[in-house]
């Protein structure tokens, strides 16, 4: 794992000296009023907020990586990680369960040891290099006595191999063993180590402290549906972890996290849910990656007065968002929110899609909208290279997976970070590339976060004003939610047959 020639990529330029002054108030919005649109465009334009970000390739991931916050896994799961990896090619990894959205009280730990050996550049994600992980041991600790009789008594039917009497709390059990063979336990609890076989090292100089070095690690994504978790390889990837030597100063959590063990689980501090309050503007923070080679940005503007959208999709082909592909705008209308059931501190929306712009940005794609014929997307063969078209009439784009009007079941939840801007997670497009068309299909984990980048969608003028309106829109100003990932993969898979 040692890397003597590492390829170190400079994603972004260094010295950028804007400086971003971003709303940490809805209260605030006079500030803003002049350059609300610029403010959204300019952080689209420049993702990294001028840090200075590399990219080792192969990635050398010895050391100790911890979760930023309480990740929330499909199902719902709630948990933080704590993983080792030593220059010998083993790992040791922790996987602390909670009860609540805010991972304050902890359920049980799993202790995974095993071996892990780097491959190749992944073919499937540009910049991911593929793994292979062979687990040694797994390992259980309850936290409560409940919950020790609960799990005892769980995996006492599926697997005897336990030994007898209930389980005790604190009490360290093996699930699993190379040594002891047998029976795998750890099955009846859905988990598997696959996120291991795709990894992605990001280093970067935040603009604001220099001299700190951030490290990240992004492993593999998890499959939305729980029974298919086993046997899915990631396409993506899940929340990064960070160095706990070289983590960001303001977070909490990693510090918390690199300090704990099996007996000594993270407590998180105590949060209270935000309501989620989508009016405004919204963008991603980092070029955000889909299943299947997608790479996007996102731009949403939310009008809570009559309950619209409006979405900006920038598609490109490369992991660092520098090649566009095509952008797609669309609009609809969206439900009020009602607090979801199924997921602790999120909130259910229903959005629909009801009209839809699409600009293909290179030749392959405007070469792939040409081919589709008659009334199935746009006007046939007049695709242009950066020329947008208005694909409501032909009921969406072929092409492209979607069909107009379209309608998605949404799951969203709010948060504030380090320094008071407010973060909007939506739910996560489902990993067999289907859209959430129906409400059983609602995530039950969450995106990245975009950041509120506008106090208002509704003073901005993204859509108020129609004499800047074209310009404005072609700088950003929307949301994503619906359409997103379907089509974007039935492009891609079409694409490739295209120039095969
Ligand atoms: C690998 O290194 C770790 C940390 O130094 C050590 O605990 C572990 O026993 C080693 N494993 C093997 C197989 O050498
Ligand atoms: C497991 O099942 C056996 C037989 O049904 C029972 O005697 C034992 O107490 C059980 N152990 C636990 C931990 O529930
Ligand atoms: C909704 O409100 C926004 C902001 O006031 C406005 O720009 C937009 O045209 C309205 N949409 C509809 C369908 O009324």
């Amino acid at each position: 794992m040692h890397v003597c020639s590492a390829l170190l990529l400079v994603i972004s330029g260094a010295g950028e000296s804007f400086s971003l002054h971003i709303p940490n108030s809805r209260s605030s919005p006079l500030s803003l009023e002049k350059n609300k649109n610029s403010q959204c465009h300019h952080m689209l334009k420049h993702l990294h907020n001028g840090a200075r970000i590399t990219v080792q390739m192969p990635p050398n991931i010895e050391g100790h990586w911890v979760s930023t916050s309480c990740e929330v896994r499909p199902g719902p799961e709630f948990v933080t990680r704590s993983y080792q990896f030593y220059n010998n090619n083993t790992f040791k990894a922790h996987q602390f369960y909670y009860r609540d959205n805010h991972c304050t009280t902890p359920t049980y730990t799993l202790v995974i040891r095993g071996k892990l050996r780097l491959r190749q550049a992944s073919w499937i994600i540009r910049g991911g290099t593929e793994a292979d992980y062979q687990v040694q041991r797994t390992q259980v600790v309850c936290h409560s006595e409940a919950v020790a009789t609960e799990l005892g008594q769980r995996l006492n039917q599926s697997c005897r191999s336990q030994g007898v009497g209930p389980w005790e709390p604190h009490v360290v059990y093996d699930l699993w063993s190379e040594a002891a063979g047998g029976c795998d336990c750890s099955r009846e609890l859905n988990f598997a180590m696959h996120e291991l076989q795709l990894l992605r090292v990001e280093k970067q100089y935040l603009q604001h402290s220099p001299d700190h070095l951030v490290e990240e690690l992004f492993l593999g994504d998890v499959h939305t549906e729980s029974a298919q978790r086993m046997y899915y390889r990631p396409s993506s990837y899940q929340a990064a972890l960070q160095n706990a030597k070289n983590h960001d100063h303001t977070c909490i959590a990693c510090r918390i996290i690199s300090r704990s063990d099996e007996q000594r689980p993270p407590i998180l501090p105590p949060r209270v849910d935000l309501a989620v309050g989508l009016h405004g503007q919204w963008v991603s923070q980092r070029c955000e990656v889909r299943p299947e080679v997608l790479f996007l940005t996102r731009h949403f503007a939310f009008h809570d007065n009559n309950h619209t959208w409006e979405g900006h999709y920038y598609h490109y082909s490369d992991p660092v968002c520098k090649h566009p592909t095509f952008t797609i705008y669309a609009r609809g209308r969206y439900s009020r929110g009602v607090h979801s059931t199924k997921v602790m501190g999120g909130t259910e929306f229903v959005f629909k899609v009801n009209y839809m712009k699409v600009r293909p940005m290179d030749q392959a794609t405007t070469s792939l909208l040409n081919v589709f014929s008659g009334n199935e997307c746009g006007a046939e063969g007049s695709w242009q290279v950066g020329v947008e078209q208005d694909v409501t009439p032909t009921n969406g784009c072929v092409a492209l997976g979607i069909r107009l009007p379209h309608t998605e079941y949404e799951l969203f939840r709010m948060e504030q970070d380090a320094r008071g801007r407010f973060l909007l997670y939506n739910g996560q497009r489902p990993s067999d590339g289907s859209s959430p068309d129906r409400p059983e299909k609602r995530a039950t984990s969450y995106q990245m976060p975009l950041v509120q980048c506008a106090a208002s969608g509704l003073r901005s003028g993204l859509s108020g004003d129609d004499s800047d309106r074209p310009l404005r829109l072609s700088s950003g100003g929307g949301r994503h939610r619906p359409g997103g990932l379907l089509p974007v993969v039935i492009l891609m898979g079409a694409l490739l047959l295209w120039l095969n």
